[in-house]
Parts: structure tokens; sequence; C-alpha cells
């Protein structure tokens, strides 16, 4: 692969990126000549559109490590520094100054809103968190233990089914009515999920409540008697969500493009992200995470003992919680959560041995040089369990709550494919490595 050479190249098809030169390669006696971009933080991407064309040859890489899939304007993070930022925005200043639905405003429609704006979007929402009545009768058919994450992938996919009127990706109007029916009525339908599970009634949303405070009086609110929000516990979730809501191209994210690539409804993609979110690898974590805490803790919290079996390549152990595809540096999610566990552990006089456990835990992995060498930290699954149960939330609800915090993200990403003016159908290619053409044997003479 020759170096880039500074010779004038068309611009490049990517919306929003610069063109920085030509890398020419040569294959088989082939030559292309293929165009680097560079994004608004200096990112830089070679531009193979034109590979297999000229050369015949397509490029592979497993979980996509090295490959870009599109252009975004959406989030920037910067695995080595442990940036992220929200259109621009730090998630540090974000977490401090705005609240989720301000921050989901932000994603979704790219500038922070005016106060008028921002009035709007809150009284659009508040008019949208029932779901149909007939969608209720939905929770008596799920068995008692259903895992919540399946009936809320199921439920937002039915969404398509009673909402009809606002299914086509091509008239903003329907889309704008399916984005703010989906943010007002996923932490209705994630409450009943709960609901369902310890056999107490739905308790209806209530307009006159913040987001957050809805949501947590939809899930512990009972109706014989008064239920009042703690502020405590709404402003730790009202966190925990705007640093859940978005994460560029991330597994999750990246299903909802590719379903949304295909022209799907905006309800079947954000259930098909749901899914993706779901394993232990990506949003199931922080499940698992609390899980494996307890486990150590039943087990006499010998945090060394399991330090040492996630270095054991056989064992299949990992921590949970720990290790990230980019960041090669602390979470900066990670660091706002701990932050808000000390604190409100604190005020709450909790003291829950899992949070004990895991600060015993990070201390001793980012003192081993297995960690340090493949530069492994706490990522936004390691604590926010803690949040969680001091809530009173039950562990299997956790990934239902990322869920509830990325919603916005995955609009917004999927609100972006729909507008690139190069959009296509998402379908890499591969290689092939099986039989090579056979004759077709009749059974009777198959032995
Ligand atoms: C999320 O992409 C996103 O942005 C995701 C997310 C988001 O906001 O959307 O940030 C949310 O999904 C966070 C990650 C939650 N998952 C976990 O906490 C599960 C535990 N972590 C790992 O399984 C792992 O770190 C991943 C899945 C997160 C990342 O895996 P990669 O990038 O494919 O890295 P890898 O598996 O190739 O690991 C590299 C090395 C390996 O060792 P070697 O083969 O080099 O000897 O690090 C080791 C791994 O064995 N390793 C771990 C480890 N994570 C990686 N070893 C022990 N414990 C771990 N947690």
């Amino acid at each position: 692969m020759s170096a880039p050479t500074t010779k004038p190249v068309a611009v490049p098809p990517w919306p929003g990126a610069k063109a920085d030169g030509l890398v020419r390669l040569e294959i088989n006696g082939e030559s292309a000549e293929l165009p680097i971009i560079v994004g608004t933080e200096g990112e830089r991407a070679l531009d193979i559109a034109k590979l297999r064309a000229t050369t015949g040859t397509i490029t592979l890489d497993e979980g996509y490590v090295n490959t870009g899939s599109t252009t975004s304007a959406i989030t920037y993070l910067d695995g080595e520094q442990g940036i992220l930022r929200y259109r621009g925005y730090p998630i540090e200043d974000l977490a401090a100054k705005a609240d989720y639905v301000e921050v989901a405003y932000l994603l979704i429609y790219g500038e922070l809103p005016t106060s008028d704006e921002l009035d709007s979007f809150r009284t659009s929402l508040s008019h949208h968190t029932m779901i149909h009545e007939d969608m209720r009768s939905f929770y008596n058919g799920f068995p008692r233990d259903a895992h919540p994450m399946a009936i809320v992938g199921s439920v937002v996919g039915a969404l398509s089914t009673f909402y009809q009127d606002s299914l086509d990706v091509r008239d903003p109007r329907q889309v704008e009515v399916s984005v703010h029916r989906l943010l007002a009525k996923l932490p209705t339908i994630a409450a009943y999920s709960y609901k369902k599970s310890v056999g107490q009634p739905l308790m209806y949303p209530r307009n006159d409540l913040g987001y957050c405070e809805n949501f947590l009086q939809m899930m512990f609110a009972v109706p014989c008697e008064e239920y009042h929000v703690d502020p405590d516990f709404a402003d730790a979730l009202d966190m925990l969500l705007i640093v859940h809501a978005d994460h560029e191209q991330n597994c999750s994210t990246s299903t909802v493009r590719m379903v949304g690539s295909s022209d799907a409804n905006l309800f079947a993609s954000i259930s098909a992200g749901i899914s993706a979110l779901w394993g232990p690898l990506h949003g199931g974590a922080n499940q698992a995470c609390v899980e494996m805490l307890e486990r150590i803790g039943a087990d006499g919290g010998n945090v060394k003992k399991y330090v040492d079996l996630a270095k054991k390549k056989d064992s299949g152990f990992r921590l949970m919680g720990f290790g990230h595809r980019v960041y090669k540096n602390y979470d900066p999610r990670a660091k706002l959560i701990k932050a808000t566990c000390d604190k409100l552990l604190a005020k709450l006089s909790i003291r829950d041995p899992i949070f004990d456990i895991a600060q015993q835990l990070e201390e001793v992995a980012l003192a081993d040089e297995y960690f340090i060498e493949r530069k492994l930290y706490p990522n936004v699954d390691f604590y926010s369990g803690v949040i969680y149960r001091a809530m009173g939330i039950p562990v299997q609800m956790f990934t239902v709550l990322f869920a509830m915090g990325r919603l916005a993200g995955w609009i917004a990403h999927w609100i972006e494919m729909h507008h690139s003016p190069t959009k296509k159908i998402c379908r890499p290619r591969q290689i092939y490595t099986g039989e090579k053409r056979r004759e077709f044997i009749p059974i009777t003479q198959r032995t």
C-alpha cells in the first residue's frame, strides 16, 4: 500500500467528512486509488467503496474491530482519552446540567432545545405515555418469570400493530409521532413488565410527573396508598439514563441501523436493538456484573480468586462490567456512576456489600499486569447495578433501564441513517469456505 498522495481528490460521498489524499493499492496486478477521509476530530478512514470493483478483492474484519460503517454527527468518543460527547457536549456537563428529556432532544434534533422547544417536547411526550388498553392484556399472556427484556422487546415490536398510522419511514410527521410515542411509552412498557413479575396491578402513567418520577411511580406505587418518589432516586435515574443515552456504533445501535436500512418501521428497528442489547457481552453485562459480585460475596468476598480466574483463558469466566472494545482508558460513564453510587449510598446510609466488593475488585484488577497490559477498565456496567439495587430495582430490570436510556441514541441514529444522501441497505459480503460444487446423491445411495 503506497503512501497517501497529496493530489486533490473528488470530495468523498461521506457527509461531513473531508478528503485527505489517496492511497494507491496494487493487488494481483490490479490497482485501486482509495480516498482517505477525515472526520471533524481528525479520525481517518480508507474509503473502500471502489475496492472490489477495481481489484476483485474485499476486506474481512471479524466483529468490525477496524471497520467503520458510516459517518455520524451524533456522538464522539475517544477510547484512548476516555472522552464522550453528545453533539459536541461533554457527557460530564450534560450529566451535571441537563435532564434526560433535554439530552434526548439534543441527540435526536441535534441542538440543545430552547425553553419553549423543551416545554413543547415534554408536553408532547406527556400526552403519549399510555399504551393502547388492548396492549395491557399482552402482559397476561407472558409467564410470570419471563425476562423483562423479552417482554419489552415483544411489546415494542407490537407497537407497529396498534399505531399503524405512523409507520411510513418516508413521512417526517409520521416518524416524529413514532419517536414521541416510543420515548413516552417505553417507561410504561418497562414498568408494566416489572409489575407483571410481582403480580401487582399495572399503574397508569401520571402526566403531572417528570420522566423519571413517572417511571418510578409506575414501578413502585400501588393503588391502595399514596406513593412519593424519592427525589434522590429520580435524580440518580436521570443521570443513569443520560450516560446510557448513546455510544456511537455499538452492537445494538448498529443493529437498529441495519434493520432500519431495509426501511423497516421505527418500532421494528428499536425492537431489534433491544434484543441485541440483552446479550451479557453488551447491555446485559449490568445484570451479569451484579450476579458476579453477589457470587463473589457468597464465596467469602475473595476478589483475588476471581481476578485470577478471569485471567485464565479456558475458565470461560470474565469480569463482567470490565473491558471495552473502544475504551482503553477508564470509561467516563463509570466515573460518573461510581461518584453517584458514593453519594447516594452515603445519603441513604446504605452499606451495600457488593459496592465494597466492586471497589475491591477494581483495585485488585487495575493493579494486575493482565488488565494493565490489555487496558481493561471498569465500563458503564460495572457500578450501575449498585445504584439500581439501592433504588429497589430488581436485577432482571437493569438491562431494561439501559434500553430506556439508549432509546434516544437508537432513534437519533435511525433518523441520521435515513437522512444520509448515500443511504444503502446494509448487506455485508463474505468469503465462502465451504464445499466446491458437488453432484446430488439420491437418498437410496447415501450411506
Ligand atoms: C457495553 O460498544 C459499546 O460502546 C458498548 C457499550 C455501550 O454503551 O453501548 O459501552 C455498552 O456493552 C459495555 C461492555 C459490557 N460488557 C462487559 O462488561 C462484558 C465483559 N467484557 C468483555 O467481554 C469485553 O471486554 C468486551 C465484550 C466488552 C469487549 O470485547 P472485545 O473488544 O472483543 O475484546 P476481546 O474480547 O478481544 O478482549 C481482548 C483481550 C482478550 O484477552 P487476549 O485474547 O488478548 O489474551 O482482553 C481480554 C480477552 O480475554 N478481556 C477480558 C475481559 N474483557 C476482555 N478478560 C477478562 N475479563 C474481561 N472482562
